[in-house]
């Protein structure tokens, strides 16, 4: 059985490595990675496939930054071609960014099953692009893997049958659960300075709260005031750092001396100086996670999340944007009692979504798709 992963975006390839790694062990899989180049970054790409071990990807299609027109249309048409080539018997897709939806299309429309793994997690908010992409790939999807027992349930409610829903766990937590005494061994806060538990960590991307300049500003005093009594330290994406250079906040930022801006770290360091935070800010869906595997206190600069087990099971607050909130909830998170949760992790996170995915796969190819596919095609 053929299978081609495509990546694309960093959040992408902590998930990959570890379906890859499995599927390697089945001598009737076939795996080829295609990686669209969404992110091109050496400190967004190379520097995690390095960390994650993962091999050369066979086909880069090196797409790069555009509007979400430009770039998922150029990456469905590079993988067009590319599909026809290639004759997967089956195409995997991972999380929700544009070069998922993006395969996700061109497989459907090229009558090639579809997996999409990280399935029905939604925020209810389609003001967020994720959201689209997340919508209309399980819609097109054939396997749908999930995370989290309410991902199923938003499933149902669109219409997808049950047969094709496969709770296995998170395949994102596979990945930190073996990497972790690595990222620990880095001794990241000593190498920052730091004490451990006597920092905060800070990340910043999503359009909703860069691209809006009030919302930046607002952000960036609530920062200025909690660096008074946390170091922060602000590992921040391109986009971020070109949006405040724009805004003229860059200036503001520096002045704030315990406020650490720093190029975007590897996945080692990153989880390094994670794990060793007294708490995490964010806006990201990925690191909601971590931090709920970690036990690590996160704070989500959002209204909303797709990811509600992260709240209900682990450690996670969605406290908005407002500047106030920001400070009196990290605050309130430093005033209570130091050291990491002793939370059981939700279920199934335990290290071994990948080898559950991989089965499913050939259980699925068992009885039959593959043929049927290729009798069809
Ligand atoms: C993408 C994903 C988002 C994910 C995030 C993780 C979509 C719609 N969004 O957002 O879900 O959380 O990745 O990082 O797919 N840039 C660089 N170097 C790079 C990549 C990007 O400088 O290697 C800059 C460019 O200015 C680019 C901007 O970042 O225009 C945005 O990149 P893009 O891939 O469009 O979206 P992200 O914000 O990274």
């Amino acid at each position: 059985m053929k299978i081609v992963n495509v990546v694309g975006a960093r959040p992408n390839f902590m998930k990959v490595a570890p379906l890859l790694e499995e599927m390697a062990r089945h001598p009737g899989i076939e795996p080829l990675l295609v990686h669209t180049g969404q992110h091109y970054d050496a400190r967004m790409s190379d520097l995690f496939f390095r960390d994650l071990g993962i091999r050369e990807p066979d086909h880069y299609l090196g797409v790069g930054s555009g509007t979400h027109a430009q770039q998922t249309g150029q990456i469905m048409q590079a993988l067009e071609p590319l599909f026809d080539e290639l004759r997967p018997d089956l195409v995997l897709v991972v999380g929700d960014v544009n070069s998922t939806l993006a395969a996700a299309l061109v497989a459907a429309k090229a009558s090639i099953p579809l997996a999409h793994v990280e399935a029905g997690l939604r925020s209810f908010d389609r003001t967020m692009p994720e959201e689209v992409n997340r919508i209309v790939t399980d819609a097109l999807a054939e396997l749908l893997f999930t995370t989290e027992a309410d991902a199923a349930e938003n499933l149902r409610k669109e219409g997808v049958a049950a047969e094709r829903i496969h709770f296995v766990g998170n395949v994102m937590v596979d990945t930190l659960l073996k990497q972790r005494p690595r990222a620990e061994g880095l001794d990241m806060p000593a190498r920052l300075g730091l004490e451990p538990r006597g920092y905060a960590v800070l990340t910043l991307h999503r359009p909703s709260n860069v691209d809006e300049p009030e919302v930046l500003r607002g952000i960036v005093g609530a920062l200025a005031t909690l660096q008074r009594t946390i170091p922060i330290v602000f590992p921040a994406h391109p986009r971020t750092v070109q949006r405040l250079a724009a805004l003229g906040l860059s200036e503001a930022a520096a002045a704030s001396a315990n406020l650490r801006i720093m190029e975007p770290l590897g996945y080692l360091e990153f989880l390094g100086l994670m794990a060793g935070a007294r708490v995490v800010l964010t806006d990201s869906g990925g690191l909601q996670e971590e931090t709920t595997a970690l036990g690590i206190p996160c704070l989500t600069l959002r209204e909303n999340t797709e990811r509600p087990i992260t709240v209900t099971q682990g450690t996670n607050r969605v406290i908005g944007v407002s500047p106030e909130r920001i400070v009196r909830e990290t605050r309130r998170v430093l005033e209570a009692d130091a050291g990491p949760a002793d939370l059981p992790r939700p279920p199934l996170w335990d290290g071994r979504a990948a080898e559950r995915t991989v089965q499913a796969i050939l259980t699925w190819a068992d009885a039959g798709a593959v043929d049927t596919v290729n009798v069809a095609v």
